[in-house]
């Protein structure tokens, strides 16, 4: 059985919709439950449902096969990971955003800029690489919120629509990544569950 974690929230939807065209099928309303474990109609594969930042660390240690996840949540879990497909769903970016009118980085008035995310290793990275010194401050939701209330400078967050930003009087001042939904593989299930992994990895493909 290929066990497969895939993320709550707004990857259910089309994550089931790609396991559906691919096949898969499942007797209860997936989205709609509070189970969190389904098994499919042939009885070849077992969804689980998961944090979406935990999709990587359920696949990294073996407890699923194979999941579905954002570029975003990868990037940040810097989990050691098969990623054989980028998938058609989930398009977005990673961007450090600022109060509108905010946009230039005066180092010397402020040498450390305080920036509110729940990407603490993609910021780091980011800035780090630029030599500009940063402090993180760490939220999980409603990221936007910050800079409007003096807790932070500037925030790293998913764009999608632009709608929160705009909504808030935040705009985008530097792209970070571009984001979408990829399949990702654990290592050794790729070489113990071959011909299962391939055959799930040949499905997905076909329907992309
Ligand atoms: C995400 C992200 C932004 C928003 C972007 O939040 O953190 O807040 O979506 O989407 P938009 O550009 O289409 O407006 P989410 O809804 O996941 O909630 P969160 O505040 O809990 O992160």
């Amino acid at each position: 059985m290929l066990v497969i974690a895939l993320a709550k929230g707004r990857f259910l939807d089309p994550s089931l919709d790609l396991l559906q065209r691919a096949g898969i099928r499942f007797s209860e309303d997936v989205a709609s439950s509070r189970k969190l474990i389904f098994d499919s109609v042939d009885g070849r594969c077992r969804a689980v449902l998961v944090k979406p930042a935990d999709v990587p660390t359920y696949v990294e240690y073996g407890a699923a096969d194979a999941g579905i996840a954002g570029r975003d949540v990868l990037m940040e879990s810097r989990a050691d990971l098969l990623q054989p497909l980028v998938l058609n769903f989930g398009h977005c970016k990673i961007a450090v955003a600022a109060p509108k009118g905010m946009r230039s980085i005066n180092g010397s008035d402020n040498p450390t800029i305080r920036i509110a995310t729940k990407y603490r290793n993609i910021t780091l990275e980011y800035f780090n690489a630029r030599g500009i010194p940063v402090e993180i401050i760490p939220l999980s939701g409603s990221i936007e919120l910050a800079p409007l209330i003096g807790l932070a400078d500037r925030i790293v967050d998913l764009v999608e629509t632009g709608r929160t930003l705009k909504e808030n009087g935040l705009e985008v001042v530097e792209v970070i990544a571009e984001s979408s939904a990829r399949l990702v593989i654990n290592r050794a299930g790729y070489q113990t569950k071959r011909e299962e992994v391939l055959a799930f990895i040949g499905a997905l493909k076909d329907i992309q």
